[in-house]
């Protein structure tokens, strides 16, 4: 079912009634060997501008790693390459996708700003190793899409919700939806802090979501609360200073988020997942943590 969905009257399937898609095994990080911050392309780089304590960000990238491996994710290494300090959140350059015969398939991402375009042939070439098919948007009609930045699966399902505004323009969910055969349901971002959905909106499993409400319309908290049961809301210092909705549940059970969000983590606990603190403060310098620092795969 290819469709693109922008209003909660389209919304008239729940996410069980879609096909499932396999869990990813596997993740990607880029290491960041070249992790610097030398542009100001979001909010928090500003006043973060050749500020990276390298030592500091190397020990807090392994960090980040052993706590995936903690959750019995493989991790695979990618070396980052010099002249593309962002190329760490490899959340940014692709959106990989299994189709129903279990082919890996993959569109890559058409980078917003100039600085970020060169990460994605780098990123290419590890699919085409892993034996992925690929597809290229159309950048004479596509301005931009940043992969899992913005496109996030709904856990389990052939489902995608798809963040727009600042990053990934619109119209670039008509050739996904159209390329995977599966529905996306459009979410407008409204603040620059929060410019990608990752920073806003973390599907835990198939019915629990974290989010930051004042990140999203009326309309499209309105499709969130009816596609999820359980919809859990960071508070704005657990989602603006420690990017608490950027965390990961790679397996539907472990949390992995930046340390001291106090009352998300109580809120996680809760509802029975278990959570994993790692400090994250060099990456938060340049907008990103847990969440953009990973890719899923298959
Ligand atoms: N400095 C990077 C940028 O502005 C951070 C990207 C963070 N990634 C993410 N998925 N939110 O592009």
């Amino acid at each position: 079912m290819s469709k693109v969905i922008t209003a909660p009257k389209q919304l008239d399937f729940r996410p069980a009634d879609l096909p499932a898609m396999d869990k990813p095994g596997k993740l990607l990080m880029v290491r960041p060997t070249h992790f610097s911050i030398d542009y100001v392309i979001n909010p928090y780089m500003k006043e973060h501008v050749g500020d990276v304590d390298k030592a500091a960000a190397a020990q807090q990238w392994e960090g980040v790693r052993d706590a995936f491996r903690q959750t019995s994710m493989k991790v695979h290494e990618l070396e980052g390459q010099p002249g593309l300090p962002d190329m760490v959140f490899c959340a940014n350059q692709s959106l990989p996708f299994r189709d129903d015969n279990g082919e890996k398939e993959v569109i890559m991402s058409i980078m917003y700003s100039a600085n970020r375009k060169p990460e994605v042939a780098p990123v290419e070439e590890w699919y085409a190793a892993q034996g992925y098919q690929r597809h290229h948007l159309n950048y004479k009609k596509i301005n931009s899409f940043e992969g899992m930045g913005d496109a996030l699966w709904h856990p389990g399902r052939k489902l995608l919700w798809g963040g727009y505004g600042f990053r990934t323009s619109k119209a670039a969910y008509g050739f996904i939806t159209k390329t995977f055969d599966v529905p996306a349901i459009l979410l407008e971002l409204r603040h620059p802090e929060f410019y990608h959905l990752d920073t806003c909106f973390c599907a835990l499993n198939e019915t629990t979501v974290l989010i930051y409400p004042p990140a999203f319309t009326k309309n499209g908290l309105q499709m969130i609360r009816k596609m999820f049961s359980e919809v859990l809301e960071a508070p704005k210092e657990d989602a603006l200073h420690r990017f608490a909705c950027n965390a990961t549940c790679p397996d539907g059970r472990h949390v992995v988020i930046q340390k001291a969000s106090t009352e998300t983590v109580e809120q996680l606990q809760k509802h029975g997942f278990e959570v994993i603190e790692v400090e994250t403060g060099e990456f938060i310098k340049s907008g990103g943590s847990v969440f953009c620092m990973k890719m899923m795969a298959w």
